[in-house]
């Protein structure tokens, strides 16, 4: 227990100043918000906006076996994704890449310069939840150099 000062200034309330990586949870864990818009393309990855705000926007992606984001970044914005179901692999790639593998609650933020390629190597669809902040889902493509690392 502890003293809050007279002085304290209360921030203003805002999706904002929740955690990304708490909203993502949040919103995976209610199917109710989404389930209606959930498709699967055999051409492509799928998404969907489910929700935006002045703070942020919050998108719905499927991803069949073998579907990729190909390497890129996210301009200005930061933010998290959740895996719902399924599996993931998030590659990230600075210098040398790191490959993560994501199964269902686990999630991984991402602020400026920050560039990434995620697919799905499993066998079942994957299912996962994107929280944006600070600017809309802007993707910027990217090749890998092993000497220069990423390159636009
Ligand atoms: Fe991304």
């Amino acid at each position: 227990m502890f003293a809050v000062p007279e002085n304290t200034v209360a921030l203003p309330a805002s999706s904002a100043v929740v955690h990304p990586v708490r909203v993502a949870l949040s919103f995976a864990a209610d199917r109710d918000r989404w389930k209606h818009l959930l498709r699967y393309y055999p051409e492509e990855r799928f998404s969907a906006l489910v929700e935006r705000s002045d703070d942020q926007e919050i998108w719905l992606m499927s991803w069949l076996p073998g579907q990729t984001a190909s390497l890129h970044d996210h301009a200005g914005t930061t933010g998290a994704f959740t895996v719902v179901s399924g599996t993931l692999t998030e590659v990230v790639t600075t210098r040398v890449q790191v490959v993560h593998q994501l199964v269902a609650g686990q999630s991984r933020v991402w602020g400026p310069g920050y560039v990434h390629q995620v697919r799905n190597d499993g066998v079942d669809p994957a299912v996962s939840v994107h929280v944006y902040r600070h600017g809309t889902r802007a993707m910027t493509p990217y090749r890998y150099d092993p000497v220069n690392g990423p390159v636009r």
